[in-house]
């Protein structure tokens, strides 16, 4: 079923607000379907209104990244190993994609990431403080390449700003996809944002893009013979 849902615009007027993606539950293996009652409530965070206080849900101080669209998690999983000095919440609305993650997570015993099947978004606008993100990942989001859908795109002006200022000053946004218009769009929104700085894949920053593990829609883009572009943006105000 195609999910619309209304939200109220500036003018208060109500909107009819486009998803990003397409609500289907596909096959879920029985060890997926394991996963999830098994490890949920080690790895899951319930939906809720209240805003997440990490402190609390990781019983530590310590930076927080999110990882929206994780997909079967492999690098959500691989970041977390690498990285146990940071805490990371990853968002999927795709319940098979969340038992992968949950099922890597045990079998690595990570205690440093929490999971939500919600829809990103408004997870970011309802539960996520102010200035309390290190750094948000947008691997491989869903293209929807043709023109019409485009308004479905996750990356739009409002995503922008909510991103901004979710991070924390001298935060970044961290994006990658093979679709080149929409990398051209991504940097258009992104760099008409205030506040937000293209931080190029130079410098300190180029290791991110060599950090980050190859995921199973970047290796479907590269069969199709797509260029891989990686771009980080910093929260500059
Ligand atoms: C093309 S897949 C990429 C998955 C993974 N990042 C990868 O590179 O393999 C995009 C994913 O984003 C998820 N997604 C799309 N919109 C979302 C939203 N608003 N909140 C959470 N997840 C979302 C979809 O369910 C899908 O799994």
């Amino acid at each position: 079923m195609t999910s619309v849902y209304s939200v109220a615009d500036s003018n208060n007027k109500s909107l009819r607000s486009i998803r990003s993606f397409v609500r289907r539950e596909g096959r879920i293996t029985p060890a997926q379907q394991r996963a999830l009652k098994d490890l949920w409530s080690r790895y899951g965070l319930e939906a809720g209104e209240a805003p997440i206080d990490f402190v609390r849900v990781f019983g530590r101080a310590a930076p927080v990244i999110l990882e929206i669209g994780f997909g079967n998690g492999e690098a959500l999983a691989a970041a977390a190993a690498a990285h146990p000095e940071t805490d990371y919440l990853g968002i999927e609305v795709h319940r098979p994609g969340a038992g992968s993650l949950l099922r890597r997570l045990s079998v690595q015993e990570s205690s440093n990431v929490r999971v939500m099947l919600a829809d990103a978004k408004e997870v970011l606008a309802t539960r996520i403080p102010e200035a309390s993100l290190s750094a948000v990942h947008l691997f491989f989001p869903d293209p929807w390449p043709k023109k019409r859908h485009h308004k479905r795109r996750l990356v739009q002006p409002d995503f922008a700003e909510l991103v901004r200022r979710k991070l924390r000053p001298g935060g970044y946004i961290h994006l990658a996809t093979d679709w080149r218009d929409y990398a051209d769009h991504m940097v258009s929104v992104l760099s008409q944002t205030p506040g937000l700085a293209d931080a190029g894949a130079s410098g300190q920053y180029s290791k991110l893009a060599e950090a980050r593990l190859s995921t199973r829609f970047e290796h479907r883009g590269r069969k199709l013979g797509h260029e891989v572009r990686d771009l980080v943006f910093r929260r500059t105000d």
